[in-house]
């Protein structure tokens, strides 16, 4: 164990990338190795003035129809990008049928976007609740016109793509996001043997990473069989990121990813998210439905409703010698359930929730003269 941490904190010491073009800033920022590979797309370096410009651009309520809502209005920082609703509410004021996902390593993957993974990449993506009715609802050439004749875009342009074009503003966008590092929780600290978990913390942990073998009596919840990149929420390129865990009976069943890929049997998956800084990004799911970790906890220990496409992996895992045909769940104790939510309280980055770097440029405190 002192070995992994040492080599995991030597990897995590971090490397430095520097990427350039002729006329802009590289930028230079470490990203913790151990979460493995990013991507980066040739065509859209990470520049100092691509993230400024998509800084302004992710808080500008300029971007949507009638000047009051910003990507930041859905995505907010201190909610881990997040907006604290069942469902994010827009320029028409009707609610969208899906819960606010959060930002943060979205330089890791590839990963396809949204919960039933209908863009493929960041630069896809940005453009998309620009134009949406029910949330920025903006026609994309009038924004055009907007931006170029306002000077400080016109300026921010030029540095860094040159001019104001449709393509600019989602490269700016993705690149802006790209930087949303979050790094530094609990559990990070862990990983790079700065500190221990606490024993329920520890506990959770364990059980979060195993799956149940009643045989060598190891006791397990199973979550990372889906949450395998649950500090980065990447991996997804065929869609072996997504899931049904077992939300809905087929009577009821929602779309998923099926509404992308028209295959039945995707009918119910969905992305997998991220489920770093989970504790402040309440309510949970595609559609909001739980209100806590506790509600999210018993539905994964006997809540599960079964359907054509349920999980094999939540159907089997069950704790217990004798498998149960009638019923699905964890059978886990309520100490046990405690002791999963205490772990997931230890994804939480706190400085990544108040990082400067990622707060809204039109309020930002300027540096002291
Ligand atoms: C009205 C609220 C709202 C606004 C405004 C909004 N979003 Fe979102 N965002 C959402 C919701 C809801 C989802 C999940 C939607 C879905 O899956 O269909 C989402 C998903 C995303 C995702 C996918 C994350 C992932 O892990 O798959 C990204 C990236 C994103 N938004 C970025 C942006 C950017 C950039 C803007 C501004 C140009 C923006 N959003 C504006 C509500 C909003
Ligand atoms: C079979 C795969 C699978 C397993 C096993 C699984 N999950 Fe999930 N989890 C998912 C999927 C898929 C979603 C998104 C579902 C949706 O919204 O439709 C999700 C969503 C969540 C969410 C809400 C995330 C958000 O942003 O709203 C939490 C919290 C969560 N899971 C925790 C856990 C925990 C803790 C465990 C172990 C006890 C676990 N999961 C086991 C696949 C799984």
């Amino acid at each position: 164990m002192l070995c992994f941490a040492v080599v995991l904190a030597g990897m995590l010491g971090g490397w430095w990338l520097r990427l350039q073009t002729p006329s802009t800033t590289p930028v230079s920022f470490s990203a913790p190795f151990v979460f493995g590979r990013f991507i980066i797309p040739q065509d859209n370096p990470l520049t100092v003035e691509s993230i400024a410009l998509g800084r302004r651009l992710f808080y500008d309520p300029k971007l949507s129809g009638n000047n009051q809502v910003s990507c930041a209005t859905c995505h907010k920082q201190h909610l881990a990008f997040t907006d604290g609703l069942p469902h994010s509410i827009g320029v028409s004021g009707n609610p969208l049928p899906f819960n606010s996902m959060s930002l943060a390593n979205l330089l890791w993957g590839p990963q396809l976007l949204f919960w039933n993974g209908r863009a493929s990449s960041l630069e896809e993506q940005a453009l998309q609740p620009i134009e949406h009715v029910d949330e920025m609802a903006q026609d994309l050439s009038l924004l055009l016109e907007e931006l170029a004749s306002d000077a400080v875009y016109h300026k921010m342009f030029a540095e860094a793509y040159g001019n104001v074009s449709l393509d600019a503003i989602a490269k700016a966008l993705a690149n802006f996001q790209r930087t949303l590092v979050s790094a530094n929780s609990k559990y990070d600290q862990y990983l790079r043997g700065e500190l221990n978990l606490s024993e329920l913390e520890e506990q959770g942990r364990r059980l979060f990473m195993a799956h149940p073998d009643t045989k060598v009596s190891l006791r397990g919840g199973n979550c990372i069989d889906c949450h395998s990149q649950f500090l980065t929420g990447g991996f997804n390129t065929a869609f072996d990121g997504f899931n049904n865990n077992g939300l809905d009976d087929d009577a009821t069943l929602a779309a998923g990813l099926a509404e992308v890929t028209g295959l039945d049997a995707h009918k119910g998956m969905f992305k997998t998210p991220t489920l770093r800084n989970i504790a402040v990004t309440a309510p949970y799911m595609h559609d909001g439905r739980f209100n806590t970790l506790e509600e999210v906890l018993a539905h994964y220990n006997g809540g599960i409703k079964r359907s054509s496409t349920l999980s094999p992996l939540i159907l089997e895992a069950d704790n217990v010698a004798q498998h149960q045909e009638d019923k699905i769940s964890l059978n886990l104790t309520k100490q046990e359930e405690r002791a999963i939510i205490a772990f997931l309280h230890t994804l939480t980055d706190k400085e990544f929730l108040t990082d400067e770097r990622f707060s809204n440029p039109f309020t930002a405190k300027k540096d002291a003269p």
